[in-house]
C-alpha cells in the first residue's frame, strides 16, 4: 500500500533528515549584556555609553581652561596656556565624538579661533595674542547662537585664577 499508515500526514520527503527539514533550535538562553563591575554595582555597556559628558558636561571646563589660558599669557606663563589651549581641544574632540550633531561646529572651532590663538601663543606675541583671544570669544558666542543657545554668551572673567601661578615658570622649565 502507498505511503503505510501516515501517508495523509507526512510525506516521506518530509521525513528525511535534510537541512531544509529541520527546524531551528529554540533560543534557550539569551547572550546576558555586556557589563562593567565596580565595587558598588554593575553598568552594561550602554549605561556607560550614555553617562560619556556631552557639551553640558564638557562647556564649563572649555570656559574655565579658557579663562585660564588668558591670564597666563598675559602673566607670561606661556608654557601654562599652551597647556590650556590643548586641554580645550582635547574637550572639544571629545564632545564632537559624543555629539556628532555639533562636530561641524566644534571642529570648525578648532582649525578657526584655535589654531590662530595656537600661532599667536607659539610666537609669544601678545597683540596677535589679543586678537586671537576675542576672536575666539566671538566665535563662540556665536556657535552659541547658532546652536539654540542665545542665553550663552561668554565673557572674560575680570579677575585673574588665584589657583594657579601665572609668572613665567622656572628657567628650564620652559620649553
Ligand atoms: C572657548 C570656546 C567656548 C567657551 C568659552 C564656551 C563656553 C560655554 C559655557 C560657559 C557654556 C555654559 C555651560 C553651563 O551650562 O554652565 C556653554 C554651553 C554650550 N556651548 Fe560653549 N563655549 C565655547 C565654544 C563652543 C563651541 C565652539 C560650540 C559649538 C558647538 C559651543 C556650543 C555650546 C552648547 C551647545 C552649549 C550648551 C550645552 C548644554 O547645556 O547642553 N560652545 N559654552
Amino acid at each position: 500500500m502507498e505511503g503505510g499508515p501516515f501517508s495523509r500526514y507526512y510525506s516521506l520527503d518530509s521525513l528525511l533528515i535534510r537541512p531544509s527539514n529541520l527546524k531551528e533550535a529554540p533560543v534557550t538562553q539569551q547572550t546576558p549584556p555586556m557589563v562593567g563591575r565596580t565595587r558598588h554595582t554593575e553598568l552594561t555597556l550602554d549605561q556607560i555609553a550614555e553617562m560619556q559628558p556631552g557639551l553640558g558636561a564638557l562647556m564649563p571646563q572649555v570656559s574655565d581652561r579658557y579663562w585660564i589660558l588668558y591670564y597666563a599669557a598675559k602673566g607670561g606663563n606661556w608654557p601654562l596656556a599652551r597647556h590650556q589651549l590643548g586641554e580645550i581641544r582635547g574637550l572639544l574632540r571629545l564632545g564632537a565624538t559624543t555629539r556628532p550633531r555639533y562636530a561641524d561646529h566644534l571642529n570648525a572651532f578648532i582649525n578657526g579661533p584655535l589654531s590662530a590663538l595656537e600661532k599667536a601663543l607659539g610666537q609669544q606675541d601678545i597683540p596677535a595674542f589679543e586678537g586671537a583671544f576675542q576672536k575666539g570669544v566671538e566665535g563662540a558666542n556665536r556657535y552659541h547662537q547658532v546652536t539654540g543657545h542665545p542665553e550663552i554668551v561668554w565673557q572674560l572673567p575680570l579677575d585673574p585664577p588665584k589657583h594657579l601661578s601665572l609668572k613665567p615658570p622656572p628657567q628650564g622649565a620652559n620649553p
